[in-house]
């Protein structure tokens, strides 16, 4: 029988899953920055990343809301920031200053795996939570 336990499980296992795909891109984003020969495939590994990123973040932020959790708004902020700089990333490569780019690729990988390692974890925790409580109460 399917119930909001099962839910939940199989959206956070799709969020995993979700966090492992935005990592790839990331690191294909750094292969060919260090290759730094194709500038369109920059220009398309960064719009990858973005569009990849904004649709994880739309999905997250939806399961968030959906199981009420505390530490949103919080967590959204980083959420806006890799956005505006995964944004300013495409801009300055589209204007033909890709060295900001390759400058800023590293930190941005940084920041996207800290993000999984800390806000991302702590809302799992918090699903794995709820879920107890609700098998607390209903069985
Ligand atoms: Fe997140």
């Amino acid at each position: 029988m399917t119930s909001i336990s099962d839910f939940d499980d199989s959206a956070a296992h799709a969020v995993d899953m979700e966090h492992k795909i935005e990592l790839d891109l990331v690191e294909a984003l750094c292969l060919e920055v260090r290759n730094g020969k194709d500038q369109r495939a920059i220009a398309s590994a960064l719009q990858q990343l973005s569009d990849y990123t904004e649709t994880h973040f739309i999905s997250e932020e939806l399961l968030m809301r959906l199981n009420m959790y505390d530490s949103y708004a919080e967590h959204v902020k980083d959420h806006v920031h890799t956005l505006e700089v995964l944004r300013e990333l495409s801009i300055n490569h589209a204007l033909g200053t890709s060295s900001l780019v390759s400058g800023k690729i590293v930190s941005v990988l940084e920041f996207i795996t800290h993000h999984i390692a800390t806000h991302d974890r702590r809302f799992s925790e918090h699903l794995l939570r709820q879920k107890m409580e609700l098998n607390y109460l209903y069985f």
